[in-house]
């Protein structure tokens, strides 16, 4: 972390999970187990359905609510779908764009990534941008190249007036949900890189400023360890999100200086 330039965040992500009649016993809960005072923005991305029951249940305890996808469409005939303006309307923050399960069973690429993140900066929505490595990739030492692609492709046609705007999640596939995390060297190393590369393309000051999160079974234990690099700005959190103590750990592991 590092906060004389750049906003700590720590945002869960509750996937498929919960329920609305949940909101309200795990935010008492998430609520009683912060720490008094915070050193960081805290966000939960919640399944669309629960964002009105998550943002009345967040203005207590400072706690923004975030979506996990949009569509890249501005409205019209697209069955399913939720524009980024509808999210806006609804009191939507932050959305979470290209996350590797969308990419994966969705079929979304760096194209569609790039006008999702486009459409919730249009409408005022700040995107959380994932990227990250599969298995195989790391293993053929394609890691860099690849995320550096991933990271161009995202912000392509992203002025810097938005990127002020933007967090990129460096989020390893292979770490996602497996119990098996980055090393805090590693997920250091990928996110200095994905830090060197906004850098080529805005300039020095924007690529300072900028806030990336790590991501992949990021739990209370190993998030002092792993916020504590210089690259990594915060978490994005599935499993431990889940947990209202266990995420509240993580949000006091930022405290560290
Ligand atoms: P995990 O999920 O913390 O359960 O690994 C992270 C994510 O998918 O954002």
């Amino acid at each position: 972390m590092n906060r004389k330039y750049r906003k700590t965040v720590i945002a869960g992500n509750w996937k498929m999970n919960m329920l609305s009649s949940q909101i309200k016993p795990f935010m008492e809960e998430l609520k009683a187990s912060l720490p008094k005072t915070r050193s960081c923005d805290v966000v939960l991305c919640t399944p669309a359905v629960m964002v009105p029951a998550m943002i009345k249940a967040g203005k207590d305890c400072k706690v923004a609510t975030g979506a996990q996808d949009v569509s890249c469409f501005d409205k019209g005939a697209y069955t399913g779908e939720i524009s980024a303006e509808q999210l806006a309307d609804a009191g939507v923050k932050y959305c979470i764009v290209g996350h590797s399960e969308r990419r994966e069973y969705h079929g979304e690429d760096d194209m569609l990534v790039n006008a999702k993140a486009k459409a919730l900066l249009a409408n005022g929505v700040q995107p959380i941008i994932c990227v990250g490595e599969s298995l195989e990739q790391r293993e053929m030492d394609l890691t860099m190249e690849y995320v550096t692609y991933q990271v161009k492709a995202a912000l392509g046609g992203i002025t810097a007036a938005q990127l002020r705007r933007c967090i990129i999640a460096y989020e390893p596939i292979w770490a996602i949900g497996t119990g098996r995390t980055a090393t805090a060297q590693q997920a250091q190393e990928v996110c200095e890189e994905i830090r060197a590369v906004v850098r080529k393309m805005y300039g020095a000051r924007p690529a300072r400023a900028i806030s990336i999160l790590y991501g992949g079974s990021m739990n209370a234990k190993n998030a002092a360890e792993l916020l504590a690099q210089p690259d990594i700005d915060g978490g994005l959190i599935g499993g431990a999100s889940l947990k209202p103590a266990d995420f509240a750990a993580i949000v006091a592991a930022t405290a560290q200086e």
